[in-house]
């Protein structure tokens, strides 16, 4: 048996959803155990071009089954369409994807109060996808939530009514219009009846799997620093992304979570608000235009910023990452200079990461150490010998400064534009 986590060591899309894509052939299991659909997996495989939200993006092996825990919120027709979605492409996902019961559900109030409070924020925004999340997640913990557990008996309408009452004052105060409880329940109760087959206590088949020499792939949504305790609060998200929620998001023990992979693109991105020490903010610059990216989720424009070791330093710590999966090389190519942030320093010293506050790493003096780019196109190469030195000295100079070896090194966005080490 062994139990591998994916995660993200900067703040979202770093390419988890490819990393776990091909990642994905020799498991068994492959599970979602955070988040919700604020999360946005690009895939891009034989099967097609893939943005994932709900769905483990490793259902694309065929001998895989995908779990999703407890520890995920559900927006019930994002499911729906993506379940939908896969058999179209021809990935049956029936009798392979299971659901937790425990899962708690966005409901429409969680989406209306999301953009309420931003708005109230106005230019302290978080900058949140709007998909329900905080809302949702705040519900869980003050015991206010909803699960698919509670269309079981009659919990669900009574706790909808509650909830109504409670949530309906508040949109109203803000200026929205309630909502209607038999509106709510029965576009409820209609997503239950179709997503019933799913739902499936996961506690057996977990177990069962840790005793029995299966393989689980777990794979986070966000990244470390986006997480609610160790992110750059309040620019983070609702969940706890590092590997120790995938352990109450599934139920399985931390002792077995002994293989983390930490995927790091080459450089930074950021969505939303809240500090990137080393944002690039010359809108006309060639390493601006190099770096942008459109949101898989949202469709904004991501920030972008130099790769920031300090900060993947500090999530193979925290995670304990046994190793990296460099994405997005390929992207670096053309430039003739490349900077790396290599440390913080404050009044002179040397900090870490976590010394300072998101509004205090606004104020911290980054140590920059500068690399000869490379100009060949890499996108070919499957293997390390085949890339140019520079791009070698860029892999090296990471493990050095990460602590972790680099494993994978992906050079374009498809499955197969890995080189593996
Ligand atoms: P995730 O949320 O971590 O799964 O990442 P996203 O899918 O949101 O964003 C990563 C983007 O980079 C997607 O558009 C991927 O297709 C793309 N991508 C992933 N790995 C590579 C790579 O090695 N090279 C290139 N060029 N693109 C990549
Ligand atoms: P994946 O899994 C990048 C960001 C939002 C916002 C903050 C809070 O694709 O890497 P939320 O809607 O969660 O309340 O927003 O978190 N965010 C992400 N950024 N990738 C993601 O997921 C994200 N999920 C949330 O942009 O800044
Ligand atoms: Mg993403």
């Amino acid at each position: 048996m062994t139990v591998t986590a994916v995660i993200g060591s900067q703040w979202g899309d770093e390419g988890k959803g490819k990393a776990v894509d091909f990642l994905a052939e020799r498991m068994d299991y492959v599970a979602r155990f955070n988040g919700g659909n604020n999360a946005g997996h690009t895939v891009i495989n034989d099967f097609g071009t893939f943005k994932i939200h709900l769905v483990p993006s490793g259902i694309f092996a065929q001998n895989t089954t995908g779990l999703i825990g407890g520890g995920v919120v559900i927006d019930p027709q994002v499911l729906i369409d993506e379940i939908e979605m896969l058999n179209k492409a021809g990935v049956a996902v029936d009798g392979r994807l299971w659901v937790s019961p425990r899962s708690h559900l966005i409901m429409p109030y969680h989406k209306i109060l999301d953009g309420l409070y931003e708005e109230a924020k106005g230019a302290g925004a978080t900058g949140t996808t709007r998909r329900g999340i905080g809302p949702v997640f705040a519900d869980k913990v003050s015991y206010n939530g909803i699960r698919w557990t509670d269309f079981t008996s009659d919990m669900f309408e009574q706790r909808l009514q509650v909830q109504l009452t409670l949530k309906n004052k508040i949109i109203v105060a803000l200026g929205g219009e309630a909502l209607k409880f038999e509106d709510v329940r029965d576009t409820y109760r209609g997503y239950y009846l179709k997503l019933k087959p799913y739902i499936r206590e996961l506690f057996s088949l977990v177990q069962d799997g840790l005793k029995t020499e299966k393989n689980f792939l777990l794979e986070q949504a966000m990244g470390t620093f986006l997480d609610t305790d160790w992110g750059t609060y309040p620019f983070v998200t609702a969940s706890t992304t590092i590997p120790a929620a995938a352990s109450a998001g599934l139920g399985i023990p931390p002792k077995h979570i002994t293989n983390v992979i930490g995927v790091t693109k080459a450089y930074t991105t950021r969505v939303g608000g809240g500090p990137l020490p080393t944002e690039i903010h010359d809108v006309e610059s060639e390493v601006y235009k190099k770096f942008g990216e459109v949101a898989a989720t949202t469709g904004r424009i991501r920030r972008v910023g130099w790769l920031d070791l300090e900060i993947v330093r500090t999530a193979v710590d925290l995670s304990g990452v046994t190793e990296l999966c460099l994405t997005k090389l390929d992207v670096l190519s053309g430039l003739d200079e490349i900077q790396v942030c290599v440390g913080y320093q404050l009044n002179g010293k040397d900090i870490r990461y976590a010394d300072v506050d998101a509004y205090g790493l606004d104020t911290v003096a980054l140590v920059y150490k500068k690399f000869k780019g490379w100009q060949q196109d890499i996108s070919k190469a499957r293997s390390f010998d085949e890339l140019p030195q520079e791009a070698k000295d860029y892999v090296s100079m990471i493990e050095e400064y990460a602590g972790a070896p680099v494993k994978w090194i992906g050079v374009g966005p498809e499955r197969d534009a890995t080189i593996r080490r």
